[in-house]
């Protein structure tokens, strides 16, 4: 514990005062692993979390194995098209059911013992039963273990391990508005392109975060990737503004600018996509009302759904999960969505301009990555400097503005500090 702060986000581990625009982040949050477990019992036991896209298990029987909020899980749809969530967790003694990364299968048979269920989990077949009461109730009892409570919006399916608390629509709020501008881009639906770029980072997972919503840092950090939009003829934005959303979900919103795949044309897509790119806006328009087409088409947006989904409705479209594996060590995968009719010429230049940006080979994730996992060596040397002040981070640009009313600007720290204060709310908020 901290004992010097003055917490007005009510955290020990932030220091806020408006009045002197002093933010601070005590830096023992991103390495302590006493912290770390709290998390995965507060924030990650509790809150809605983003699961997958159901694009992603199409036919019957198709499932993915994905590690959400640390439990491993067997995302699946059932022989009756329903998706379906399970712990990877025998429920005779404990191994995983499941042991190939994604297939499709009628039944799923523990390889320890031979226990066998069915897609909706339950145990329809055991070596040697007569040794059992099998009965209903026998089977009922043990059946792979669901989540609690599963959701689907828009296609994009979410999770709780909490047997209460808010629906999934009051936990969203305003951001499944930004989800539904998404899933409006194409009328024939989005799905996730088959594949998926997945990378770690010697980081917490919260500087993954900070820095998806954090504009301050793109100018500095990504002079290759700035360079190669402005060879490729990028227009230059007008700047951006992000907005503070309920329940720790903020937004950044980007506007007068090219660079929407599908929607605006600009160099880089090549002359050939010109017309493709006109027609597909003419449809939008057609499809909807002019403000609600002009806001897919003529801006872009990256959303944060507090804990784990980054959003980017930006350039080629993409989703971003993020994994926390251990206070310093955050599994991302990345997911590009693109329209289900998408022919594959259109299609590929989406790939092309996604992946010049995003994973591991692209020109602006490595910077992204350098910064954080210099933080985090970074805090290992300051955990044990006595000197007031040595072992905070600083999360104050733009809190003038932001105390007078203004729009927030994305250079500006203003929705890292809103990630903090819902971060602090759940850490602190007793159980229930
Ligand atoms: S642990 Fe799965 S059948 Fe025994």
């Amino acid at each position: 514990m901290v004992s010097t702060a003055v917490t007005i986000a009510k955290s020990p581990y932030l220091q806020e005062d408006p009045g002197a625009g002093i933010f601070r982040v005590h830096r023992s949050v991103y390495r302590d692993p006493s912290i770390f477990d709290a998390e995965r019992e507060r924030i990650w036991g509790r809150a809605w979390l983003y699961l997958g896209h159901a694009s992603e298990v199409p036919e019957p029987g198709d499932f993915k194995l994905r590690t959400i909020g640390g439990r491993e899980l067997v995302f699946l749809r059932d022989v009756h098209g329903r998706v379906r969530a399970f712990l990877n967790a025998c429920p005779h003694r404990g191994t995983a059911v499941c042991r190939e990364p994604a297939g499709n299968a009628k039944r799923l048979r523990c390889f320890y013992h031979a226990w066998t269920f069915d897609t909706e989990g339950r145990l329809v077949s055991l070596p040697s039963p007569e040794a059992y009461p099998v009965g209903d109730a026998f089977r009922e009892r043990l059946g792979l273990r669901p989540v609690a409570r599963l959701e689907v919006l828009h296609d994009f399916v979410f999770i709780s391990y909490a047997t209460s608390g808010p629906d999934l629509d009051s936990y969203l709020g305003e951001a499944a508005d930004y989800i539904g501008l998404v899933a409006d881009h194409s009328d024939t639906g989005m799905r996730v392109v088959p594949g998926e770029q997945r990378y770690s980072s010697r980081a917490n997972w919260k500087l993954g975060v900070e820095n998806a919503m954090d504009g301050y840092h793109f100018a500095p950090s990504h002079v290759t990737f700035l360079e190669y939009l402005k060879r490729t003829g990028f227009t230059t934005s007008e700047g951006g503004r992000g907005r503070i959303l309920s329940n720790g979900h903020v937004l950044g919103i980007q506007s007068g600018h090219s660079g929407r795949a599908g929607f605006d044309w600009e160099p880089r897509f090549g002359e050939a996509e010109r017309s493709r790119i006109e027609e597909n806006r003419a449809r939008l328009f057609a499809r909807m009302d002019a403000e609600r087409a002009a806001l897919i088409a003529d801006y872009s947006r990256t959303l944060f759904m507090f804990p784990n989904l980054l959003l980017f409705d930006i350039e080629g479209v993409s989703i971003r999960l993020l994994e926390p594996v251990e206070p310093g060590l955050t599994r991302i995968s990345a997911f590009a969505l693109a329209p289900r009719d998408e022919p594959p010429e259109a299609l590929d230049v989406r790939l092309k301009v996604l992946t010049s940006f995003i994973g591991p080979g692209g020109l602006a994730t490595p910077d992204d990555l350098e910064a954080q996992e210099g933080i985090q060596r970074a805090i290992a040397s300051t955990a044990t400097d006595p000197r007031p002040g040595v072992d905070w981070n600083d999360v104050s640009r733009g809190m003038a503005s932001e105390a007078a009313g203004e729009p927030l600007r994305s250079i500006d720290e203003g929705r890292v500090r809103a990630f903090w204060r819902h971060w602090a709310t759940m850490m602190e908020e007793p159980e229930e």
